[in-house]
């Protein structure tokens, strides 16, 4: 059932079939431009809508909820990180806040398996050397990679995007180690031959490719710090399509130039739009700007479960994708 008289704010310009649907349901404010606001028009919206539907890049903090009055009672966050929002500054005041998991995980998990090929088997070295004319004709010797198949692979987080990678990385022969907080269902973990370590330090030490799919959290900030970067075996590559904060992105340019480590795939980055530019001249590192999600089928559904939760919240049920601290 519409809800025309609930307002709600969109922060970003979103896919038309979403955006449809929001202005069909509720009373929609949309952005139309392909333009983030500033904090000063993220502010005004919040005081003028019972649900903000931010995204990625809008920075909702306790600032912002200082000023946002008493009239948003709930953010609609488009996309699964929540990092740009303090929940706890929301709750506080009374403010909901809800993601999109799920839908983007097999996309996303897709992005982190394509990096865990290209950057063994030098995919994107090859294109470029191919493109500046460097190809003299097949050798025996030129551009080896790593074999995948066999290798251990270190799931940083295994939770719904990490076990999809771990799903595809089975199908590639890679045997599937992993860190949590706690170890994941039996059945799983039974199911994917997986080994646990509670030790972080000790995984890291013994992984041929590592990838991160844990939130990033202040717990999490700098997980892969130079100490830890330090103990990984000069042949092991990361792969990162979480977020950039939680690796140190300097130490993994000094490691990977002192070839104390052989390579990194990364989708994200500590200073988005920013990359490293030192990790960006490394021919060993492919990166990508932040796109693991971004097929038109996630982003579709990402609106989808926007709309989900806004439409549970105003029919005064809890929103499904509500964010519980400490479960994040
Ligand atoms: C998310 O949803 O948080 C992703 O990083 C966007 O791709």
């Amino acid at each position: 059932m519409p809800h025309r008289r609930l307002k709600v704010g969109v922060t970003r310009k979103l896919p038309d079939t979403v955006e449809q649907r929001l202005a069909a349901l509720f009373d929609t404010s949309l952005n139309l431009k392909e333009r983030p606001l500033s904090r000063d028009e993220l502010a005004a919206l919040a005081q003028d809508v019972a649900v903000h539907a931010p995204t990625l890049g809008d920075q909702l903090d306790a600032a912002f909820f200082a000023r946002a009055g008493g009239r948003m009672k709930l953010v609609a966050n488009f996309g699964a990180g929540v990092d740009h929002i303090d929940v706890a500054a929301a709750n506080e005041r009374g403010v909901i806040v809800t993601n999109t998991p799920s839908v983007l995980a097999e996309d996303a998990a897709d992005m982190a398996m394509a990096l865990i090929l290209a950057v063994p088997r030098r995919l994107v070295e090859g294109v470029r050397a191919l493109e500046r004319g460097a190809f003299a004709g097949w050798s025996p010797t030129w551009m080896l990679g790593r074999r995948v198949k066999g290798k251990k692979l270190g799931v940083i987080g295994l939770g719904r995007v990490g076990e999809a990678v771990a799903r595809r990385a089975r199908a590639f022969g890679l045997a599937i180690h992993y860190h949590n907080r706690k170890p994941i269902n039996p059945h799983i973990e039974e199911e994917l031959e997986a080994t646990y370590w509670p030790d972080l330090d000790a995984m890291l030490k013994r992984m041929d490719i590592v990838s991160i799919n844990c939130p990033a959290t202040p717990q999490t900030h700098h997980l892969l710090s130079r100490a830890r970067l330090a103990m990984m075996p000069p042949h092991a590559y990361v792969v990162n399509i979480s977020r950039g904060e939680i690796i140190d992105e300097e130490a993994l340019a000094d490691a990977i130039e002192a070839g104390r480590l052989a390579g990194a795939g990364l989708d994200v980055f500590e200073k988005e739009p920013r990359p490293n530019a030192r990790l960006l001249a490394a021919p060993s590192v492919v990166l990508l700007p932040h796109m693991a999600s971004a097929t038109i089928e996630s982003r579709i559904e990402m609106g989808e479960r926007v709309i989900i939760n806004i439409k549970m919240f105003a029919d005064g049920h809890k929103p499904p994708d509500r964010i519980i601290l400490g479960l994040e």
